[in-house]
């Protein structure tokens, strides 16, 4: 495992970091998570070497935190540092972020939160917390050895970025970024403003959810056509850390082979190694891509669950799916099982609760007409 230094915080931290959002269900069906299974996995990545560990309030129906809780007992705790995440939406004034943030506590079993994140922020609900206190809090809390480093997520356009970033003294930024996101979001511009301000910027989506994982033919040519052989996923990661800025990588997985595969592949990486072969190599991957790509979904979830049923980041994932990979709708698992569950964008009416919410600004309404009719047709 390569460690890197967290910017102006001097911090080592393990270039992966293992995201704590998509753990697998239990193959009962009676809860949201495979409790044991997760709790391997995460003990798994720390004794690989993994430092750095994130989560949040409401990943997994808010299960996320106790599951991790669980897993950093017996002696586990001391070997990382924890990320999680206060939401805006369940928090209206100063007893509230209290009360929040001893729940987080208690479901973590631990004193104190390392980093600790406004959730998924734009430049609106920066203003949002601002006005119920939060940034007096998150120091308050700093000085009273509740939290070690006040921070944020960002999802919104770079401008957004800017202004949040200039505004306070921030002790580190979580972004979304990946090769196909240079110019979205916080992107490129993003990072680097970050890294000359020394704050130390972690990755998340470094896969898009998983998508750059499993390379379409287009894409599988081109990486097949150079003379170094490296899976997708190592070419997505190699891409991050050739980035100086970028001091953790933030990868959700769901199987042990994942959390062996990332170890391995995070043993090999390190800030400027990339010539500029690779990095043409990578530029004409990101351009296949974009020229199968439906839409940019990352299947986060923020959308779900929708009041009416439909099940959209499945909906967008087949849609992208057939696409990238030209198969037949009819023959895709996902969309049988999307039109068994009656959850297609058939039963969308038009509410808008779904576009509000998703952290990417995707035209959810409009899009789900589309991929309907192209998948039915
Ligand atoms: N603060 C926020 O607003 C926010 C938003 C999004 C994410 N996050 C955090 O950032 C973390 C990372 O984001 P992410 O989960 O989207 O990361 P990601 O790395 O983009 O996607 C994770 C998915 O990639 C696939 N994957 C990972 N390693 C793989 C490997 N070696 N081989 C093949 N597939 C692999 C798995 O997909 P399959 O499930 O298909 O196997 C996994 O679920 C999250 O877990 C969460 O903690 C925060
Ligand atoms: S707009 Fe449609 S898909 Fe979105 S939440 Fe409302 S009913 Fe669901
Ligand atoms: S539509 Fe938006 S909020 Fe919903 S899963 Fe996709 S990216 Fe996330």
């Amino acid at each position: 495992m390569k460690y890197r230094t967290m910017g102006k915080l001097g911090v080592q931290a393990s270039a992966f970091g293992l995201g704590c959002m998509r753990f697998n269900g239990a193959a009962s069906g009676d809860s949201v998570i495979d409790e044991g299974k997760a709790i391997s996995l995460i003990r798994r990545a720390i004794d690989g070497g993994v430092t750095y560990i994130d989560t949040a309030y409401v990943y997994l129906d808010k299960t996320s935190e106790t599951v991790l809780g669980k897993a950093l007992r017996d002696g586990y705790r001391e070997k990382v540092t924890i990320a999680t995440k206060m939401p805006k939406e369940y928090v209206h004034n100063r007893g509230e972020m209290e009360a929040l943030l001893e729940s987080e506590l208690q479901k973590l079993q631990t004193n104190y939160i390392d980093f600790y994140l406004m959730h998924g922020i734009n430049r609106q609900k920066w203003e949002e917390f601002k006005a119920i206190g939060a940034p007096e809090f998150f120091d308050d809390m700093k000085k009273a050895g509740k939290i070690r480093y006040k921070c944020f997520s960002f999802h919104g356009p770079y401008e957004d970025f800017e202004y949040i970033l200039n505004d306070w003294d921030w002790d580190m930024v979580q972004i979304q970024y990946n090769f196909m996101d240079i110019d979205h979001q916080a992107g490129t511009r993003g990072l680097e403003l970050a890294g000359r301000k020394g704050i130390p910027v972690v990755i998340m989506e470094g896969l898009l959810g998983g998508r750059l994982a499993k390379a379409p033919a287009n894409v599988q040519a081109l990486y097949d056509a150079f003379p170094v052989r490296r899976t997708p996923v190592e070419w997505a990661f190699r891409w991050l850390c050739n980035h100086p800025e970028v001091s953790v990588v933030l990868s959700g997985c769901n199987e042990a082979e994942q959390i062996d595969e990332n170890l391995r592949i995070f043993d090999t990486v390190d800030a400027n190694i990339m010539d500029e072969k690779e990095l043409a190599l990578m530029d004409d991957v990101r351009a296949a891509y974009l020229s199968r790509t439906r839409i940019g979904c990352t299947a986060c979830r923020y959308c779900m669950p929708c009041p009416n049923g439909v099940n959209i980041p499945g909906v967008f994932s087949v849609w992208n799916n057939v696409s990238l990979y030209e198969t037949d709708p009819n023959e895709n698992f996902q969309f049988k099982r999307i039109l068994e569950q009656n959850a297609g964008a058939d039963r969308c009416v038009q509410c808008g609760a779904c576009e509000a919410a998703c952290p990417q600004h995707l035209p959810i309404i409009d899009s789900l007409q589309e991929a309907w009719r192209e998948l039915n047709a």
